[in-house]
């Protein structure tokens, strides 16, 4: 297949986000948040890939931030977790609840902002972030945030898109047409490797534009 050329891998410019990124792709959640459910069904691809967390859990406290509309937390749960979780939007958080409610599933789900996560240092066994990382302004800021509130020893578990490994023209596509839609590519390879966590990039589809890191905090 095609090979595009390594100075073309350029991960998005932030000197151009705005400080309102957040609140702008939090408009756009809003609308939506209702047809989230719907989208899953129509393209089960997506639950796949994020299943892929999944045998990846470990320990007793778990975190999910940026949930969306609650579905992997119905996939994993079970009595052996103690579940919280943090989602920005209040039309994901709605939906959500209401999921895990008719479930009968017990979470602590809560309004926040991965940037400034209402725990303490040290707190959870396993960080689970499903294609919602590229949503970030602050790559920085979310990955700092994530393995503070991780215990030593911990697992960050990470799903979403980055260029592909061979540089494939397809998986390229697939990750600047996400740029299109707003979303800021960044290069988690440095991300995980400037936060010293151990980790395993694995491709889990998209032709190699969707990756699974599993990370571990040292
Ligand atoms: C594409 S959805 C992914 C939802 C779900 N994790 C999944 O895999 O389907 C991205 C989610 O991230 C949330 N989000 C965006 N910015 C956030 C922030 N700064 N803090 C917490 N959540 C945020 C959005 O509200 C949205 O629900």
């Amino acid at each position: 297949m095609f090979k595009v050329k390594p100075k073309n891998i350029a991960y998005t410019d932030t000197s151009k986000i705005h400080s309102d990124y957040t609140e702008k792709m939090n408009k756009e959640y809003n609308w939506m948040a209702k047809g989230y459910d719907a989208f899953m069904t129509v393209f089960p691809l997506w639950k796949n890939w994020i299943k892929n967390v999944m045998p990846h859990i470990s320990g007793k406290k778990i975190l999910e931030v940026s949930f969306g509309n609650g579905y992997l937390m119905t996939q994993y749960a079970n009595e052996n977790y103690e579940i919280h979780g943090i989602e920005y939007n209040q039309k994901m958080l709605a939906i959500a609840k209401k999921k895990i409610r008719k479930r009968n599933i017990k979470a602590d789900l809560l309004q926040g902002n991965v940037e400034e996560l209402p725990f303490q240092d040290n707190t959870f066994d396993t960080v689970i972030n499903t294609m919602a990382f590229t949503g970030y302004p602050d790559g920085e800021k979310a990955m700092r945030e994530l393995k503070r509130v991780l215990k030593r020893g911990g697992r960050l578990l990470i799903v979403d898109f980055d260029y592909p490994k061979n540089r494939n023209i397809l998986g390229y596509m697939i990750v600047k047409l996400w740029e299109k839609f707003g979303d800021i590519i960044k290069d988690m390879n440095l991300l995980l490797t400037k936060h010293e966590f151990e980790y395993e990039d694995r491709s889990v589809g998209g032709f190699g534009s969707v990756h699974f890191f599993v990370a571990t905090k040292k």
